[in-house]
């Protein structure tokens, strides 16, 4: 794969760093509005690729045959428009989370695609975790035996986001449950399906959802966010979001459930995945946070670290923290990478593309709904599916303060 990355921020560090451990991907180049630059040294110096500076897609596109797309959300449809305008030696393109802000904006980036023909890969690491893969596959023959999950839990929390633009509604899409609710749904609908079956096997049936802003709306939580230049007053967005989203066995009909939880004011050493899987006479948990590794850190050295190095997110520099030695194969990063690998060989989408990515769109905009509305939504009623294809919850139209 000869890769190109549009946007150096966070996440694409996050890819590079992932992509230490895969093989058969060439990094050719970076293009961004900033980090270009410093992204492409790393490439460069980990010898990863050749790690060019791109002015622009255009040029990328002439020596590259996958993009990645690692921009905000609100520049997706303008970023994909561009791709597919130079798409001629392009074999797949990759979308992080979420595939876009709403339902229409979902279906826009992949009718592009479908136009185009490029192959596609919605990038959801939790998926792809070694810890749920691994415990999915310890557990297969009790499955096959007693029967699939019944209920899980899923939960993704750290301390709020890193970019101001996240924390724009009206840019991100929403607060915490667009943000992160799209892995906590998605993982928790993978928990529950049959092992062999395709992620979109199981019917979402029914979502009810809450969306609250406990935290970062009170008097000093406000007034920093101010100074990052993000106005609570004017356009709030949720710091928390609960919900469960049944799903039905179109074979047995069954009835089964995944309850997610997510925030952005969990206050607590840094980024948290909890996951809980119940079957009829089998269980799992995952705990992110749960390390073979720890530091500590004196106040007398506190000044001198850097506790992001330790894990993401981490709130504190001093006192007992937990070290994740390897956070991009932990979330899953580089199992999301060796997935697109295979559907790259064989000229076939990742086993999620994008349709999948609309279809996390719509449960996500689903649970606005519920929220909005104080109503359980009913997603096989067709009323509802053809209200949610131009559905723009309040908060991502800037009305937050109406509801939260
Ligand atoms: N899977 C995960 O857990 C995870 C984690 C973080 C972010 N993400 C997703 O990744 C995406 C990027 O997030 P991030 O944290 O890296 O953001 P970021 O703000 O840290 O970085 C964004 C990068 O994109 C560049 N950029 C912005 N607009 C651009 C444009 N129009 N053209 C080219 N470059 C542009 C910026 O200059 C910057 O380099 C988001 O969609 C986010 O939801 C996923």
């Amino acid at each position: 794969m000869r890769l190109g990355i549009v946007g150096a921020g966070f996440v694409a560090n996050f890819h590079v760093t992932a992509l230490k451990s895969v093989r058969g991907v060439e990094v050719v180049g970076v293009t961004a509005l900033k980090g270009a630059e410093e992204l492409a040294g790393r490439i460069r110096r980990e010898d990863l690729g050749k790690g060019k500076v791109f002015a622009n897609i255009a040029d990328m596109s002439r020596e590259v045959d996958t993009i990645a797309i690692f921009i905000p959300n609100f520049a997706r449809i303008q970023t994909v428009e561009e791709i597919a305008a130079n798409s001629s030696n392009l074999k797949m393109v990759i979308c992080e989370k979420p595939l876009a802000r709403n339902v229409t904006e979902a279906r826009k980036m992949v009718d592009i695609a479908d136009k185009s023909g490029f192959k596609t890969a919605y990038f959801e690491n939790q998926i792809f975790m070694p810890s749920v893969l691994k415990a999915r596959g310890q557990l297969v023959n009790c499955e096959n035996a007693m029967g699939p999950c019944h209920l899980v839990r899923s939960a993704e929390e750290h301390g709020g986001p890193h970019e101001s633009w996240f924390w724009d509604p009206t840019r991100q899409g929403g607060g915490v449950l667009c943000d992160m609710g799209c892995h906590s749904i998605a993982v928790g609908w993978f928990m529950l399906t049959p092992a062999g079956q395709s992620p979109t096997y199981l019917r979402p049936a029914q979502v009810s959802a809450q969306t609250k802003l406990l935290k970062w709306g009170l008097g000093t939580w406000k007034a920093k966010l101010l100074e990052r230049g993000v106005d609570y007053n004017k356009t709030p967005a949720e710091d928390y979001a609960i919900g469960t989203v049944d799903f039905t066995n179109p074979d047995t009909g069954q009835k089964v459930t995944a309850q997610f939880t997510d925030s952005w004011m969990y206050d607590a050493p840094g980024l948290r995945l909890l996951m809980e899987a119940f079957g009829p006479g089998f269980s799992y948990t995952v705990d992110s946070l749960q390390s073979p590794a720890g530091i500590f850190i004196s106040d007398a050295a506190a000044e001198t670290a850097n506790a992001e190095l330790a894990l993401e997110k981490s709130q504190s520099s001093r006192g007992a923290l937990v070290l994740q030695p390897n956070e991009a194969d932990l979330y899953g990063y580089v199992g999301e990478w060796q997935d697109a690998l295979n559907g790259y060989r064989a000229g076939e989408n990742a086993s999620l593309g994008w349709k999948y990515g609309l279809e996390i769109v719509r449960l996500v905009m689903a649970s606005y709904m519920s929220a909005e509305r104080g109503a359980v939504i009913n997603l096989q009623d067709p009323k509802v599916l053809e209200e949610l294809e131009t559905y723009i919850p309040l908060i991502q139209q800037g009305r937050g303060g109406e509801v939260l």
